[in-house]
């Protein structure tokens, strides 16, 4: 049995859990729960709310809250909002912790007793009207290298180089739309440049997508810049004690990827579990698996196994990485007026509606995944509810009619059943390679399959003798049993569905019995496993 422990990106506690949030959180729990049910091992699936940054002081201020009511507050209804859509955490945490400034501080030391840690001046934007240092998401400008547009503070999404953001041509403060000034200030960095060799060791044994590889094989071929570790007031996070650096804040990033350990630490303290060192040991045999977006691979492809290197922490065992949501081929923002939250969704649909959909598009790609809602409808009545869910409704009342419910002895046709069963090792492999959409095209197959096999049998025409009767009564059980192998592997997609389709086989499912047919047993009455989705959605995202 293997250990793992899986982590996704820490949302923002400025704002509402939304679907480029939930696609991440759908992609690794479809892998966690497969994980746990088809392969039996121990998965800890941690998260936690990035509560520190000017993004945090900012909304704090906007909404004119207390920024630590306010990311409490935000804490519990993410936390409701994962819930709902069935994510398995383990424990969802905050960065806004003591175990988290215990490590923030254990890193700063281990920096400095390393010889890792400057401090220099430098001259950061500052916003006049606002009176903010600008973070380097806070300014936008032209690219310093390739002179494109519209690029970030600190990196540019077409010749994905990173820079400092006073290199940057023509800024703009995104706060106020107006170019900021240039104003020098004191801050403490960590030097980067000497772990090359050691990274590009570590993306060599790494498991990555091959485009990631690659980005990240081009950033390492650059020098590695030092990083800024430190922030000026107004600020929400970690104090850095005085004998370092006085006045200033810990950024953001360096305790958010922090978290990540802090997050775990608290786990199996509360557990009570002493494995929490075992985990981190270099060579070991404990796995991590850290879920992101493509838009912060510099800090987990870079920044995050330098970090574990300097503790003398195992760095992840893969990274899986995905791309944007888009919402009718475009970027989900509340200005393009497209923005959904996961609340927002649940209002008017159910939860797996969504990991289905989203599992039709994921496939261990990192291309941008496009829900477009004329697409989504036609997909989940067409896959779910015409063809999947109405297989048992298509024999449901022989069983009831004819055998009290009661599934027969025998299986009509035991090499058509075994089929479906010994695709498993097919579908496992799609889940373990992340290839859901894969996942989905074999089952969709089998769900034809099965359902021609409904017509070309035509049970309909059974019913006239009493030998054909028996012939009923076996080929129903058959059809059940398929459905129930076909459940299962849908199990980690759709897991509402498969809970309604356990009460309605009236049975709890393992993988342990997976290839046994369930027979002489009665199940329970049908009852509308699905609901068909209404084209009235689309008013209703419009309006939002
Ligand atoms: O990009 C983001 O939304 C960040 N809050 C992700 C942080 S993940 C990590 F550092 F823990
Ligand atoms: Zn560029």
């Amino acid at each position: 049995m293997k250990n793992i422990l899986v982590t996704c990106a820490l949302p923002y506690s400025n704002g509402p859990i939304h679907l480029g949030h939930i696609l991440e959180h759908i992609q690794a729990d479809i892998w966690v729960k497969y994980q746990r049910f088809f392969l039996g091992n121990n998965v800890y699936f941690i998260c936690a709310d990035d509560a520190h940054g000017t993004a945090i002081i900012l909304k704090s201020i906007e909404l004119n809250i207390d920024p630590l009511l306010m990311i409490k507050n935000n804490l519990s209804e993410h936390k409701k909002i994962f819930r709902k859509f069935n994510i398995s955490h383990d424990i969802y945490f905050s960065t806004h912790s003591k175990e988290n400034y215990y490590f923030s501080l254990l890193l700063l030391n281990k920096i400095k007793s390393k010889n890792l840690l400057v401090k220099k001046s430098i001259m950061q934007y500052y916003d006049v009207d606002k009176k903010f240092f600008l973070p380097d998401r806070y300014i936008k400008g032209i690219c310093p290298i390739c002179k494109s547009k519209d690029q970030y503070g600190d990196y540019c999404n077409i010749c994905n180089n990173i820079y400092y953001s006073h290199n940057l041509i023509n800024p703009i403060s995104l706060l106020s739309n107006k170019k900021p000034i240039l104003k020098k200030s004191k801050h403490l960095f960590l030097k980067i440049n000497s772990f090359k060799k050691k990274i590009e060791k570590w993306i060599s044994l790494c498991f990555l997508q091959n485009e990631v590889k690659n980005q990240l094989l081009y950033l390492l071929n650059k020098k590695l810049i030092d990083w800024n570790i430190s922030r000026d007031l107004p600020y929400f996070g970690f104090k850095i004690p005085d004998s370092f650096i006085k006045k200033k804040y810990f950024y953001v990033w360096f305790d958010a990827l922090l978290c990540y350990i802090s997050t775990f630490k608290y786990f199996c303290k509360i557990n009570k579990f002493s494995f929490f060192n075992k985990f981190w040991k270099i060579n070991n045999n404990y796995y991590i698996y850290n879920f992101i977006g493509k838009d912060i691979l510099y800090f987990h492809g870079l920044l995050w196994p330098i970090i574990l290197d300097i503790l003398n922490f195992k760095k992840p065992t893969s990274l899986i990485v995905h791309g944007h949501v888009l919402i009718n081929g475009k970027k989900m923002s509340k200005s393009l007026n497209n923005f959904i939250s996961g609340k927002d969704w649940l209002n008017i649909l159910n939860s797996d509606s969504l990991r289905y959909y989203f599992s039709t598009k994921l496939s261990f790609k990192i291309n941008d995944i496009n829900l477009s809602l004329d697409d989504f409808i036609k997909t989940i009545n067409s896959e779910i509810v015409n063809k999947f869910v109405n297989i048992p409704s298509r024999i449901y009342k022989f069983l009831e009619n004819y055998f009290n419910n009661i599934l027969s002895g025998e299986i009509y046709n035991i090499n058509f059943y075994y089929y479906f069963v010994n695709k498993f090792n097919l579908v496992s492999d799609y889940y373990l390679k992340f290839n859901y959409k894969n996942v989905l095209y074999e089952v969709n197959n089998m769900i034809d399959l099965l359902n021609k096999f409904i017509n070309d049998t035509q049970p309909w025409l059974l019913i006239n003798s009493e030998k054909k009767i028996k012939k009923l009564h076996s080929f129903c059980t058959t059809i059940i049993n398929i459905f129930k192998i076909i459940s299962i592997y849908l199990y980690p997609i759709v897991p509402n569905l498969f809970s309604k389709i356990e009460k309605f086989l009236n049975l709890k499912l393992s993988i342990k019995n997976f290839h046994i047919p369930i027979l002489n047993h009665k199940i329970s009455k049908y009852e509308k496993l699905f609901l068909r989705v209404d084209k009235s959605i689309i008013n209703y995202f419009n309006k939002l």
